[in-house]
């Protein structure tokens, strides 16, 4: 792809402000208003600071025009305190209501999400999801019986503690302690190629859930399903469709929640270690 990397002259103050914020230092001034040799081009990592940075909206690149991107300015952004609220009140959600999220926020949540930054911004995180409470049913049927045969055969080494307890909880009483009864599942994956694939995956799945509690959706982390679906049975991963050349970073429930907490926890001090001359 071509950078397009334009200047509107009349708009541009040649502050440097975009070459400065450059992190490949590739935009130069020295003849005028910014620009980048075609040398340089394809060491852009299109990461747009350029055109994020510039107070004038005088530069687009790759196509993009500055009026279409999102207004950043102190007033637009969320208290400290709230942050704090949503940071310490975020809880794993275990029951949720037996009904599909409208489209267009699971749509809005994973948008959001992949605003999420990567190495080298590679952006290549890929976001498979089960958006339908029916789909995932018969996805957690085969998960179910998947591990049930795995547990048959002794092919699992946990004891009544681990799988093969969750699979009699569900085959006896209907409890789900796989997906703990989210009717959505999503699971990140990128290229192992890329600069930093599971990082790249768990920060958006983070975003993710960020975002999605300002929404009201509640999330799990779900360390079983990734386990599942990435190590014990192939055939959930083929069917959710991750290449063979993509790692799975994670795996996250989500729905609507089925329980509302009415206090932050409170945890321990964080360890912190100080470095001094
Ligand atoms: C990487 C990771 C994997 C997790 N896997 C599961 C899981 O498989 N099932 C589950 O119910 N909770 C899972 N959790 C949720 C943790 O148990 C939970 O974060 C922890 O108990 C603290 O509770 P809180 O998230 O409400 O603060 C996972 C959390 C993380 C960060």
């Amino acid at each position: 792809m071509t950078l397009s990397f334009e200047i509107t002259e009349d708009k541009c103050t040649r502050c440097g402000l975009c070459g400065k914020d450059c992190p490949v230092k590739i935009i130069t001034l020295q003849t005028g208003a910014p620009r980048i040799l075609p040398a340089n081009q394809e060491l852009c990592i299109k990461c747009q600071h350029c055109l994020a940075v510039c107070p004038n909206g005088a530069l687009s690149i790759m196509g993009l025009s500055p009026e279409q991107s999102v207004p950043v300015s102190v007033n637009s952004l969320p208290e400290p305190n709230k942050m704090e609220a949503l940071i310490k009140g975020r809880r794993s959600v275990r029951y949720y209501h037996d009904e599909n999220l409208p489209a267009d926020t699971i749509r809005k949540l994973i948008d959001v999400a992949s605003y999420a930054p990567t190495g080298f911004n590679s952006r290549s995180v890929r976001f498979s999801v089960i958006d339908d409470k029916q789909v995932l049913a018969e996805f957690r049927e085969k998960a179910y019986d998947s591990l049930a045969k795995l547990v048959s055969l002794g092919h699992l080494s946990e004891t009544r503690s681990g799988f093969s307890r969750f699979v009699d909880l569900w085959q006896n009483k209907r409890e789900d302690v796989l997906f703990r009864g989210a009717p959505h599942l999503l699971i990140t994956s990128a290229p192992k190629k890329s600069a930093s694939p599971v990082p790249d995956c768990l920060i958006a799945l983070a975003y993710f859930e960020m975002f999605a509690q300002s929404l009201g959706v509640g999330t799990v982390w779900n360390g079983l399903v990734k386990r599942l679906v990435d190590q014990l049975v192939p055939s959930l991963r083929m069917q959710f469709g991750i290449p063979e050349h993509h790692i799975i970073g994670y795996a996250m429930g989500f729905g609507r929640p089925a329980i509302q907490y009415s206090r932050a926890v409170q945890h321990p001090q964080a360890e912190v270690l100080r470095l001094s001359i």
